[in-house]
């Protein structure tokens, strides 16, 4: 047990998947996967142990947010030895080309600040995924036929952002879409020597202002956690 999470030792897979949503993670297991077993429910954030296709795999909820994503992130690196992390979670598209219910795969991931700001200090770091499972999920999302979009991410810190100018700036350089823990889940497994791939659904569109209608979540998200076990295993 750690402070956030109450998993027996062993009871975590090596290989996570991390939708910021608690609830996301209870549906994702339930399934996506065989022989669940319910291994955390403290302050709510669900955690999921199973197989998929013979693999044993966790779905553990993050949390909004970098500091949340953080704790989780960390405790399941260092405490219960995770390897291999993905975020499966929601984003804004912010490009013309990215449409409601596409997949973005997060290359790299910018932000004004995360939480490992306060070590890099003057070092802009670049936070980016592995690249063997930035492929595998590539190439799996092309086997499936899911219209998916490879490049960057912003990370930001809020969800009610007050800066538009600073939206415009990253629409200009070619950002594909925002949402709010990549960076940091890339800092961290930059910084453990693990691997770690964001892959994400355009739930809305900071543009056109469309949203996906709730009915159209299940499917949608479906897409991107098959991409993301598929990617796991390769
Ligand atoms: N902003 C930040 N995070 C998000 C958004 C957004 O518009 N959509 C989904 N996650």
């Amino acid at each position: 047990m750690t402070v956030h999470i109450g998993a027996a030792p062993g009871d975590i897979a090596e290989t996570v998947l991390m939708p910021g949503d608690p609830y996301r993670a209870k549906w994702a297991a339930e399934t996506f996967l065989e022989d669940v077993k319910l291994v955390n429910e403290v302050r709510g954030m669900l955690g999921f142990t199973g197989m998929w296709k013979g693999h044993r795999v966790t779905i553990q909820g993050s949390g909004m947010g970098m500091p949340s994503l953080s704790i989780y992130a960390n405790e399941l690196i260092r405490d219960y030895g995770a390897k291999t992390l993905i975020r499966i979670g929601s984003c804004g598209g912010m490009q013309k080309q990215v449409s409601i219910r596409d997949v973005i795969i997060a290359m790299t991931a910018s932000s004004i600040s995360t939480p490992s700001t306060g070590i890099f200090r003057e070092l802009n770091f670049a936070p980016c995924a592995d690249y063997g499972l930035l492929r595998a999920a590539a190439d799996a999302a092309q086997v499936k036929g899911i219209t998916t979009h490879i490049g960057g991410i912003y990370s930001s810190d809020v969800f009610y952002d007050e800066r538009p100018d600073l939206n415009e700036q990253m629409t200009r350089h070619g950002i594909l879409g925002v949402e709010m823990e990549a960076a940091e889940l890339y800092n961290l497994a930059a910084r453990h020597s693990v691997r770690a791939l964001a892959v994400l659904t355009v739930s809305d569109h900071l543009q056109t202002g469309e949203a996906l209608p709730s009915e159209d979540r299940e499917r949608s998200f479906g897409d991107m956690i098959d991409i993301a076990l598929t990617a796991a295993f390769t």
